[in-house]
């Protein structure tokens, strides 16, 4: 008797992971009675103004109350245009002069907003700050090991994320001495919190940055983040819990027009360098998105890929045999005809596609014919596009048509695609087959729903997340995750009840 575990992890869209170097880290005890508490400020220096002084007195009230241990500053430290250096009146007028309160004479860890940006920076990082007034302590990006075990905060240097202050930044002059090149630096920074977040082993996991993730105000969510930061804190945290054997990816594999040939170094951007964490080492399994038809397909289903990265296994529609399951990849975007009626302005690399009809009927042919053939367990089928969702995107009628009836016939278990942008169960009254989107990798939150017989509708979440699976032959334990690794869903089945309908 087989009792191997299949755990897979799903990822629709594109984050970014890993490496070794080391953020600089520093450590603040607890109190004797083990707890800690301190306070969070930002956007503050205006030398008093705005009622900055009224803050700073309540802050002063209630740090006396709570016995604080430190402040954190989340940036935007001095208006308009942070310090112009070191001995500019400001640190003083609106920082050492205003927080005078006795309880706020404590550490302050600091990080940089975009307005400190517009200023001198390295005269905010500077140790000569921290001579005239000796609770400052701003970095870029660091660690602060508080308890010591119990609480690891990671500050972290939104600023330099932000597309718009380097492309579009307006009468704005920034400081960017210590980024460039960019790439580089982003790249190093996303590593280093990651590898800091997978390797600490506190009990509270804090990051903290200037720019909103979430938020309902002016500047709302921070694109760049949702795409570039969260990923990170998904997959650092979740996906070294799970022992994964291997990581199937749902497709639109390089955004937006996938790739332009096997040496596009998108290949190495947004893959090999990218996903470089030690529990990602391990065979991925790709199907081919929308997106990626706008690009030079033949370049992504390319052996030179797999010589470049040995972990890459991209092919149109293919079959993965796991013992007691097999899971059988479809390519689904040549089913949709609006991209070969409508393109809009999108060309579509369509070579080995036509001619079309044929293209399709050979592949639902041999669909067919292997899970006919397939005495496995569990049969789940794998594809970019929705068969049933309740999102954006809906419904994609060509599959309901030709690809449903096949797996109705062949007792398909499950049907798993990306492409909308959400998180989705889906159980079919019918037939029992469930329907499960995880697209919500990246960029999400469409607020576009449709309605959906709640009979049939188990989840449906508008967010970022992603699904695993845990297998046994008697049994599939499925999760459903958000960014912070919270579980939304989870839903067992087993093959008794399964072979009983
Ligand atoms: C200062 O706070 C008071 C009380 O909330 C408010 O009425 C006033 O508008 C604030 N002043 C400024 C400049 O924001
Ligand atoms: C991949 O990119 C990284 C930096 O992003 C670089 O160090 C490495 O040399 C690149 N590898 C290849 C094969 O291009
Ligand atoms: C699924 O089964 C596991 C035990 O294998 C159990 O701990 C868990 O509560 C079950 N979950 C649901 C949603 O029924």
């Amino acid at each position: 008797m087989t009792l191997t575990l299949v755990s897979c992890f799903l990822v629709a869209l594109f984050g970014v992971l890993y490496c070794e170097a080391e953020l600089e880290r520093f450590e603040h005890g607890a109190k004797p009675d083990g707890s800690l508490s301190f306070l969070v400020i930002g956007d503050w220096g205006r030398r008093g103004d705005y009622n900055q002084s009224e803050v700073a007195l309540q802050m002063g009230i209630i740090g006396e109350k709570l016995d604080i241990d430190f402040i954190i500053s989340t940036g935007d430290n001095f208006y308009d245009k942070g310090l112009t250096g070191v001995d500019d009146p400001a640190f003083h007028e609106s920082f050492s002069d205003v927080y005078t309160a006795p309880s706020l004479q404590k550490q302050w860890y600091i990080v940089l907003g975009n307005h400190d940006y517009r200023g001198n920076v390295e005269a905010q990082l500077s140790p000569i700050l921290t001579e005239k007034d000796s609770r400052w302590l701003c970095l870029r990006n660091f660690i602060l090991n508080a308890g010591p075990e119990m609480a690891e905060f990671i500050f972290v240097d939104t600023t330099p994320m932000v597309d718009k202050y380097f492309t579009d930044p307006e009468d704005q002059v920034y400081d960017w001495r210590g980024i460039s090149p960019r790439k580089n630096y982003l790249k190093n920074v996303l590593e280093e919190v990651e590898s800091a977040l997978r390797e600490s082993t506190a009990k509270w996991k804090i990051v903290v940055g200037h720019h909103t993730i979430k938020s309902a105000s002016t500047h709302g969510n921070t694109y760049e983040l949702n795409v570039h930061l969260l990923p990170i804190l998904e997959m650092g945290l979740v996906g070294q819990k799970l022992d994964i054997d291997y990581v199937i990816s749902t497709g639109d594999n390089f955004y937006e027009d996938g790739l332009t040939g096997v040496h596009d170094p998108a290949f190495n951007e947004s893959f090999s360098s990218i996903y470089t964490s030690p529990s990602l080492q391990k065979q991925w399994y790709h199907v081919l998105g929308n997106h990626d038809y706008r690009g030079d397909v033949k370049a992504q289903l390319s052996h030179i890929l797999r010589q470049k990265d040995k972990r890459w296994l991209c092919l149109r529609s293919f079959i993965l045999e796991s013992e007691f399951v097999e899971f059988f990849f479809v390519d689904t975007t040549p089913f949709v005809d609006k991209y070969f009626t409508d393109p809009g302005k999108h060309t579509y690399d369509w070579r080995g596609v036509y001619p079309r009809e044929v293209y399709l009927s050979n592949l639902l042919k041999d669909v067919d014919a292997a899970l006919k053939k397939s005495t496995a367990t569990w049969k789940i089928v794998v594809g970019h596009h929705t068969i049933k969702s309740a999102g954006h995107h809906g419904v994609t009628e060509e599959l309901v048509k030709q690809l449903v009836p096949i797996l109705e016939d062949n007792s398909v278990d499950m049907y798993i695609n990306g492409h909308d942008h959400c998180l989705e169960h889906i159980i079919d009254s019918t037939s029992q087959i469930h329907y499960f989107t995880s697209g919500g990798g990246s960029k999400a939150w469409n607020s576009d729903v449709h309605w959906w017989d709640p009979e049939e509708l188990k989840l449906w979440y508008d967010g970022q997340g992603f699904m695993s699976m845990q297998m046994t032959q008697k049994k599939a334990h499925i999760r459903f995750y958000d960014v912070f690794g919270k579980v939304l869903h989870a839903w067992n089945l087993t093959k008794e009840m399964h072979s009983a309908i």
